[in-house]
């Protein structure tokens, strides 16, 4: 990380730094550089970062010098990101479904070598326009994405939309095969997926898939979904999933010139940031803050999840006794307002601080601007993880412990 980039001890810091009324990501490299390593030392194989869950230029450097070289992108801007700030890295087109201009442009200018495909005319429309951009499709890895069944535990099914049943998923390989590109699978178990039987079912699946094509195959993507604990989930240890898919795979007899990789989004960034946010009035037990559904919270209306939260004051004491609030985001439409409550002190006022954990993932990245209120900041808090707390500490503790 550069040295000259201001940090600060924490969240109760930049409170009373900056005073903030406007929502601030708290990032915390050392912990995104922790869980990296974790990855990149644990899964038996190549770790992709899902670039889609947090693309921030301070996330991606944290992950950079933590060792990822490799990337899931989705779009062209992705690609370009990616490509144009880290010559070293490798970019694997993982989205289904591609413009005809946007595969000749990941080919030809960015020399994009993976592609993911569920249907016969995505793979007819690559073999085309990489084609025409440089006439080698030998170089060309055809990924079939399959469809899982919803897992246990999952919070968002990701195969409701994208995948081909084993029946076709074979068929594309031959034809990928017999077009003369190199081959793999991919499956994506679902986000926030707290079961690691989910990959033995879907490394199952594969083994179907494997048989029933014939090809030889060059990866096997196990895609993302690895869980992050919120304060209403446990997820289980990064290492189980690891130790899970190791055994799947090895079940399979794919033999060793097979690569293993993994896309992993949630896993990787969640824990590293948090969102300080500010309250701008309270109503009784309904609190009106600056950040909601419509910006960095709206995944929390869409998968159930409760990061935990605390209040941070500096200007008086604050109440131990612990109440429900309700927490309205700052638009005007009446669906801003979180779907979980937060329990904080019961003497909460306007002004106060809230620091909600667990914000790295699907948050800044699906933000949108509607009635003008986002979060733009990143800040740089800490040096080591933030607790999974939901209780105050008091403010002289806090602030005398950051300064
Ligand atoms: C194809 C693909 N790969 C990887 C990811 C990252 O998943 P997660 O953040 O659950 O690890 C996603 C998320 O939507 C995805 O669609």
């Amino acid at each position: 990380m550069r040295k000259d980039v201001r940090r600060y001890a924490d969240a109760a810091a930049v409170v009373r730094a900056l005073e903030p009324s406007y929502p601030i990501f708290c990032l915390r490299p050392d912990v995104i550089h922790d869980v990296a390593r974790r990855f990149l030392e644990g899964f038996p194989g190549t770790v992709l970062y899902a670039l889609k869950c947090n693309p921030h230029p301070l996330i991606l450097r944290c992950l950079y010098e933590a060792g990822v070289r490799h990337f899931d992108t989705a779009s062209l801007p992705e690609i370009a990101q990616i490509a144009e700030t880290y010559e070293d890295a490798t970019c694997y087109f993982m989205h289904p479904v591609k413009g005809r201009s946007v595969i000749k442009t990941a080919r030809r200018v960015y020399g994009i070598r993976h592609y993911v495909v569920d249907h016969p005319d995505e793979l007819e429309k690559i073999l085309q326009e990489t084609a025409l951009a440089d006439g080698d499709p030998g170089e060309l890895v055809i990924v079939v994405r399959i469809i899982t069944p919803p897992a246990e535990g999952t919070a968002l099914h990701l195969s409701s939309k994208f995948g081909a049943n084993p029946i076709e998923a074979a068929a594309i390989l031959q034809q990928a095969q017999a077009r003369g590109c190199a081959t793999g699978i991919a499956f994506h178990v679902g986000s926030q997926c707290c079961y690691p039987e989910a990959f033995t079912t879907a490394l199952k699946i594969v083994g179907e898939v494997v048989e029933m094509a014939g090809v030889k195959l060059s990866c096997l993507d196990v895609g993302g979904g690895f869980p992050v604990s919120y304060a209403n989930v446990e997820a289980p240890p990064l290492e189980d999933f690891f130790e899970t898919i190791r055994q799947g795979v090895a079940a399979l007899n794919l033999g060793p010139d097979v690569e293993i990789l993994c896309e992993p989004g949630r896993a990787l960034v969640a824990e590293g940031c948090s969102l300080l946010t500010q309250v701008h009035l309270r109503k009784e037990s309904q609190l009106y803050i600056n950040d909601g559904i419509y910006g960095s919270l709206s995944e929390l209306g869409m998968i159930g999840i409760e990061p935990p939260a605390r209040l941070i004051r500096f200007d008086g004491e604050v109440s131990e006794t612990q109440e429900s609030f309700t927490i309205n985001g700052p638009t005007c439409d009446s669906i801003d307002v979180l779907p979980c409550q937060f329990s904080l002190p019961d003497d909460v006022r306007e002004g106060d601080w809230i620091e909600i954990d667990r914000m790295g993932a699907y948050s800044s990245s699906a933000a949108s601007h509607f009635n003008g209120f986002y979060a733009e900041t990143f800040i740089q808090v800490g040096d080591a993880p933030p607790e999974l707390e939901v209780t105050f500490e008091p403010p002289e503790t806090v602030i005398e412990e950051t300064l």
